[in-house]
């Protein structure tokens, strides 16, 4: 098999693509021949150094993919030669072949296209699994989505739509503003030149939104823990905040570190609102219940509901420039592999 490798922390540069034995599916386990493999932030930041949760390089990273079963091994019921799937792969998923237990593949419907099957399990479980498991999206609720024309975020605003009346302001660059109004974001701000506090507070009559979904994090959480409404979340789900610049810097870590609120559940008493905290590379011990938000997001996808939003394809070889378009924030939702 084809996989991208990250050899050392470093640039774009240092990808390569390698050759590796096929992996053999042993018991309880599944393989597929890879359509498409989904790149995420989190691969970014780890090829940065930036990103705890990743194996130590040399690695192959990937959290997602789709494609065609090809093997199976013993004591594999559900699934069979040929069943169309995705999957949420503990890294692994940058390659033409990926194997893993069965549990942590879906078959998706005749209506679904592999690209758009490779673009759902980070993102949309990840924005469904917030809205709808940590916070209980209501008619009528005002939600603020942080990188709303991100992956992540443009899911966000496709599942909030399918709950009624619920006002969506979201932070972007004015370049994808039209993108996501027309995705149904009721109200695009520009964090470059608008303060989004002064501006949701104006949208809200001063009342703040219900939930704000934040993956910024450091000063931007403190922000918007005050912003909340009574009864409000702040959902704390990444740190891009440290990120950002071409390579890791050890003052600008430092820095973004002391930015960080330390929240005390006193306060939050008396404030009467909430954070809450989602990763869901530490929630591999619940696949069963992550399970029944999948069949929920496939009866929505088949509703027609949502579709997810393709920014890019890249072929292996060009592994680089797939990392340049999410590290510049030039994407409008899923940048895609393709082996
Ligand atoms: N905890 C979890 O389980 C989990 C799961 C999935 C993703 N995440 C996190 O969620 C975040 C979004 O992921 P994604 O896949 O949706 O990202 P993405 O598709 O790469 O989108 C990120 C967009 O956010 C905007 N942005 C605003 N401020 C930024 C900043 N400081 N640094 C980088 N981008 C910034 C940029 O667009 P503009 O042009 O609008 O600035 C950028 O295009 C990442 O931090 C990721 O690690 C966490």
């Amino acid at each position: 098999m084809r996989v991208i490798e990250i050899p050392k922390i470093g640039d774009p540069s240092v990808l390569r693509v390698e050759e590796r034995p096929d992996p053999i599916p042993g018991p309880g386990e599944i393989r597929i021949d890879t359509a498409y493999a989904g790149l995420n932030f989190a691969e970014v930041m780890a090829r940065k150094g930036l990103y705890p949760d990743a194996p130590p390089p040399p690695s192959v990273l990937g959290y997602e993919a789709s494609g065609i079963v090809d093997a199976i091994g013993p004591g594999v019921e559900e699934f069979a030669i040929g069943d169309r799937v995705m999957v949420l792969s503990r890294f692994g998923a940058h390659a033409s072949k990926v194997c893993a237990p069965s549990a942590h593949f879906f078959k998706i419907p005749e209506s679904m296209s592999f690209e758009e099957a490779a673009a759902i399990p980070v993102n949309y479980i990840t924005a469904y699994h917030i809205l709808f498991r940590v916070h209980r999206l209501l008619p009528g609720d005002t939600i603020l989505i942080h990188m709303a024309a991100g992956g992540v975020g443009t899911a966000a605003i496709q599942l909030a739509r399918t709950v009624p009346d619920v006002t969506i302001v979201g932070t972007a660059s004015a370049a994808k503003h039209d993108f996501i109004r027309e995705l149904g974001c009721h109200h695009p701000i520009d964090y470059r030149r608008e303060d989004y506090v002064e501006r949701t507070k104006a949208l809200t009559d001063g009342m703040g939104p219900d939930l704000i979904i934040d993956a910024l994090g450091g000063a931007d959480w403190k922000k918007g823990y005050h912003l909340l409404r009574a009864g409000g979340l702040l959902v704390a789900f990444g740190w891009a905040n440290m990120s950002q610049g071409k390579k890791r810097s050890p003052l600008k870590t430092a820095r973004e570190f002391f930015r960080q609120p330390l929240f005390a559940a006193p306060k939050m008493m008396q404030d009467n609102r909430g954070v809450a905290g989602v990763n869901m590379g530490h929630l591999w011990h619940e696949l069963a219940r992550l399970r029944l938000e999948v069949v929920e997001l496939m009866r929505l996808y088949e509703e027609g509901a949502y579709r997810p939003i393709i920014d890019s394809i890249h072929a292996f070889e060009d592994a680089a420039k797939a990392h340049i378009r999410l590290e510049d924030g030039a994407n409008i939702g899923k940048v895609l592999l393709r082996p």
